[in-house]
């Protein structure tokens, strides 16, 4: 048997037939069978499991099974194998399509079958066989494919749902008003933060404009940092107004663009949270801390008066002194006296603060040039320092920012901090000197420096000074400092306090520019201790 052989399977009950196709096939030329036969269809369905066989010729009629049943029970058992049906007679010719339409190859008629029609239904059944396999392959690897790309689908699908139920989840769970807008500014997306807020579903605020739903002047807004968003392609964080049932609320909106696959911004994210409560604690806060007890406010208070009636009644004094003399000055007086008046006009000011103060309202803030208010302290001591001997000198930044504050506050720290120099100036040998500087400072503040001369920080007790009550005068209150940094770090600011080498005190003070940037210009001398390695170090 070479490896050309076709392995044929006979399945027929008919031993004479079985060796007439024997004998056919025996006759063929150039080709070679190798034959197995059984006589019922159970024995050839069972051979047929075991494999090896290339074409079945199959008996329709046998004793365990007849008619168009046998093919069926047969290719039941093995679908793929090429049969070929063998019929008993003209008769039968009948089933003979419905065999072929239900997988047979071919069909023969016994007694009409000659050795070279038997060989050429055989081959056309193999060839047809073999067709029919590749095609099966061909189903098969499709039918993989199918089964291996919609898996892939299920599974993209999955966790597409999975990723939408997470983002709905975050969108939905947080506190926060979240939204997508698209260039026009129509709402692509909102989370359940707008639909409380404006007790609306999502569908019905999608596709809706913030002019639909906030009055003009907030939606300009809202609408004016949208747009810088995307001018910008930067994250911008921006404060908004949002009138509800309860009054206005402040929202803090950080809003980003959204890019496409090219990068262009195609709609603004927004995350808005309500501040307005940690607003009102914050201001509460800011409040009691200034006030901490009805004690340290009369402190507070009595100092702050105490200043400017002390500075009436030193102008008082001189006013008299000019007007006693035997040729009274007149001009000194009465330059003397609009002193008074501007001191009582001071002293104005600050009961008018201190009642803004009760009352809770915002503080006066304006844009304040330091400048101006360092030369207006200047000629408000002059006397006060000339007095002692002490000389003051002032090195101002020319192109100095202007800082957004209180101006009569500002006058306060200035004036106490010089207060202070010149009290310790007071009773000191050698050159008496206060120093004001203005300059530019880094990350846009701007600096400003008292330095003096005098004694220096008590030894041993340079932490107290900025506590309430602390002095080391007789007739001090302790409280000048304390209200200081109070009032500049209410301003965004930083106060502290340092050594003058070789000999002194130097107070500085930082405040927020207003947005102005300045080259630090200064004007008038510079002398090396006010600049020197040490200058800026601070002590307390
Ligand atoms: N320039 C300075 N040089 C040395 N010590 C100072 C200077 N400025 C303040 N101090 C010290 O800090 C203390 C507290 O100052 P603060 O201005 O708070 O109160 P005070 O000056 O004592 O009283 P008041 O300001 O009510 O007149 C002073 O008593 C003093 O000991
Ligand atoms: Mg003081």
């Amino acid at each position: 048997m070479g490896s050309q052989d076709i392995h044929l399977l006979l399945i027929e009950d008919n031993p004479g037939d079985a060796g007439l196709i024997r004998e056919m096939l025996a006759e063929a030329k150039g080709m070679s069978f190798e034959l197995e036969w059984t006589e019922t269809l159970s024995e050839g369905i069972e051979r047929l499991a075991s494999g090896g066989l290339d074409v079945v010729l199959l008996d329709l009629a046998l004793t365990d099974s007849t008619g168009l049943d046998t093919l069926r029970r047969l290719r039941a058992a093995s679908p793929w194998a090429p049969v070929v049906v063998v019929l008993s007679g003209l008769s039968d010719e009948e089933i003979s399509f419905q065999a072929v339409q239900e997988g047979a190859q071919d069909y023969l008629i016994k007694g009409q079958v000659d050795s070279s029609l038997l060989v050429r239904s055989i081959r056309y059944a193999l060839e047809r066989g073999h067709e029919q396999e590749a095609l099966r392959g061909a189903q098969v690897e499709l039918e993989n494919r199918v089964r291996e790309r919609t898996a892939d689908l299920v599974k993209a699908n999955e966790a597409l749902r999975n990723s939408q139920h997470l983002l709905q989840g975050i969108l939905n769970n947080s506190t926060a008003m979240i939204s997508v807008k698209d260039l026009q500014g129509r709402y692509m997306l909102v989370n359940h933060g707008y639909e409380r807020l404006f007790h609306a579903n999502s569908e019905s605020l999608v596709g809706k404009t913030v002019y639909d739903l906030l009055p003009r002047e907030h939606a300009d807004r809202v609408r004016a940092s949208d747009q810088g968003v995307l001018d910008s392609g930067n994250v911008l964080e921006a404060e908004e107004l949002i009138p509800q049932d309860d009054g206005l609320h402040t929202y803090i909106a950080i809003k980003s663009p959204l890019r496409d696959g090219e990068g262009k911004p195609y709609a603004v994210c927004g995350i808005a949270t309500d501040i307005t409560e940690r607003k009102r604690l914050q201001a509460d806060l800011t409040r009691a801390s200034r006030v901490s007890s009805m004690g340290e406010l009369s402190a507070s208070l009595a100092h702050e008066i105490n200043q400017p009636i002390a500075a009436a009644v030193t102008n008082a004094n001189s006013c008299l002194r000019w007007l006693s003399r035997d040729e009274p000055d007149l001009v000194e007086a009465r330059e003397a006296a609009s002193r008074i008046v501007q001191d009582g006009r001071r002293a104005g000011e600050i009961i008018k603060r201190v009642r803004l103060l009760f009352k809770n309202d915002a503080l006066q803030r304006e844009l304040v040039d330091l400048n101006e208010i360092i030369r207006e302290m200047m000629l408000l001591l002059h006397s006060e320092a000339a007095q002692f001997a002490a000389f003051i000198r002032t090195e101002l930044a020319a192109d100095l920012p202007q800082v957004m504050g209180d101006r009569v506050q500002l006058q306060q720290v200035l004036m106490n901090l010089m207060m202070n120099s010149i009290d310790a100036m007071k009773d000191m040998d050698g050159r008496r000197e206060l120093t004001i500087q203005s300059q530019c400072g880094e990350d846009s503040q701007v600096l400003i420096s008292v330095s003096d001369t005098g004694v220096g920080l008590p030894p041993e007790q340079a932490d107290k000074i900025f506590d309430a009550f602390f002095t080391t005068k007789t007739h001090g209150t302790g409280m000048g400092l304390r209200i200081s940094r109070s009032i500049i770090e209410s301003h965004g600011g930083r106060l502290w306090a340092a050594d003058n080498p070789p000999r002194g005190t130097r107070f500085c003070f930082t405040l927020p520019a207003s947005g102005v940037t300045c080259d630090a210009v200064v004007s008038g001398d510079r002398t090396e201790a006010a600049h020197g390695p040490h200058a800026n170090k601070p002590v307390v």
